[in-house]
């Protein structure tokens, strides 16, 4: 498949800029303090900025563009651990060399944008390449969307379509699904809503309580059977984060999912994965991978890490023309990115009980351990997760306490982000190159900061 203009002259320039950048953006390396001279600069940046969008940030950072593996440089000149991934995106970590090649590619192209209507070979290959990921469930089909809340949009707009008039959604306490018109009322954390007109009704049921696993199911179940018999023959899908994203990586067993997969089926809905944040993040490809719920999954939402975004579809669910369109699939280099990130993670040993995703929870967790036997269980009393999605708790696990320790963190040379509330968690989206010496320095600034906010 032709794909942009190519020659010998024009690969040979390809290779010698892919090998300057990348060895250029690989000096971007090792935490660094703030240059005295730069920090203004980075103020006045931030101000500006703050002005343009009318509000300013959590963090004082903007990025140069620069870094490499777990490492970005800010404009201060400080370089720091991005351990949460741009809420997500960088699984791969920054400067990575299949995305230097992806946005060189996309260059040889002759635009920025792939359409919809007149699409590029390049997002073909993505999208096939995609679907041959998942050819043990029942997901054939893959349509692209500007972003997940879009993806999210265009899936429930599917199991609509066919469930007509059902359009009552079952979702889970504290589930976020986007901020778009219509995710925003399945997010069900009302702070981010104030003031918004309600357009689709959700029923929310508990998730997975992992003081509590047994009585976990038996409890979900109930909340299941309560609903339906308040609403009977009203509801299109049960929509699942099966590692919840903003709630703090609240995540069950495979027993627990597949027993709220059967009672989906036996009430004839359709079970709606949510994978936005957890693809490439859990022990397998997927997260649906990782529970074995191959058979029941009917539609399945992708992006972050992956990308570029889009809906998963069964061949039930494809629907009939007209109901999904829209300028764009993505950028090239986003759509190429996607591919590149696809084979590499298929190939590669990043999955499975010996996978690195695997062993990095392993190594975070007996880090959160021996710090727990060495500080006292008051100072971390929870650490969980899987894969790449860590996170914990600090002190007495309120939002006043998290946002001191993870500004604290920040200064000392690590991004972390929270999540959920009461508790509130600490969370990391951690990127895949993280090798062991990381892991050991960054518990090192972990146990610093716990000592200057709690000590
Ligand atoms: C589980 C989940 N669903 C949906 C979304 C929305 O995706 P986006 O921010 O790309 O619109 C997110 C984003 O954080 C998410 O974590």
């Amino acid at each position: 498949m032709l794909k942009g203009v190519m020659n010998e002259s024009i690969q040979q320039s390809f290779d010698d800029l892919f090998s300057k950048i990348l060895l250029e953006q690989s000096r971007f390396q090792g935490v660094k303090k703030a240059a005295p001279e730069k920090k203004d600069k980075l103020d006045q940046l931030l101000e500006s900025y703050a002005l343009n969008r009318g509000r300013g940030f959590f963090y004082p950072y903007i990025s140069t563009g620069r870094g490499h593996g777990p490492f970005t440089e800010i404009q201060d000149g400080s370089i720091k651990y991005d351990l949460i991934g741009g809420i997500g995106p960088n699984l791969l970590g920054h400067s990575h060399p299949l995305m230097i090649q992806a946005n060189l590619e996309a260059a040889t192209a002759d635009s920025i944008m792939c359409g919809n209507l007149l699409p590029y070979s390049h997002a073909k290959e993505m999208a096939e390449k995609l679907v041959e990921t998942v050819k043990d469930s029942k997901l054939k089909h893959f349509w692209y969307a500007g972003s997940g809340s879009f993806a999210n949009d265009t899936a429930l707009k599917m199991v609509w379509q066919k469930m007509a008039p059902k359009y009552r959604l079952i979702a889970f306490e504290g589930a976020f699904a986007g901020r778009s018109i219509a995710t925003q009322d399945i997010t069900q954390n009302p702070a981010y809503r104030v003031d918004m007109p309600r357009n689709i009704d959700v029923d929310y049921i508990p998730h997975f309580d992992s003081k509590n696993p047994k009585e976990a199911l038996s409890k979900t179940l109930a909340a299941l059977d309560r609903i339906v018999k308040k609403h009977p023959d009203s509801h299109c899908a049960v929509m699942i984060e099966l590692v919840q994203g903003e709630a703090g990586f609240i995540h069950g067993d495979k027993n627990y999912y597949h027993e709220i997969a059967k009672w989906t089926k036996d009430h004839g809905l359709f079970f709606w994965v949510d994978e936005i944040q957890t693809f490439g993040r859990t022990h397998e490809l997927f997260a649906f991978q990782t529970y074995k719920l191959e058979d029941y999954v009917d539609i399945l939402t992708i992006g972050k890490a992956l990308q570029c975004c889009g809906t998963l579809y069964s061949e039930e669910l494809n629907p009939k023309p007209g109901l999904v369109s829209g300028t764009f699939n993505g950028s090239l280099a986003s759509i190429i990115a996607g591919s590149k990130t696809l084979k590499f993670l298929s190939e590669g040993n990043f999955y499975g009980p010996e996978g690195r995703s695997a062993k990095i929870e392993k190594n975070f967790f007996s880090h959160f351990q021996l710090l727990q036997e060495k500080n006292g269980k008051n100072w971390v009393p929870y650490y969980g997760g899987i894969g790449t999605m860590i996170a914990f708790e600090v002190g007495d696990s309120s939002k006043e306490t998290t946002v001191k320790f993870i500004k604290a963190l920040y200064t000392n040379g690590i991004i972390a982000f929270m999540a959920g509330a009461n508790p509130t968690r600490v969370r990391f989206l951690l990127p895949l190159c993280l090798d062991d010496e990381h892991i050991s320095e960054i518990f090192k600034i972990i146990n610093q900061t716990l000592n200057e906010v709690l000590g």
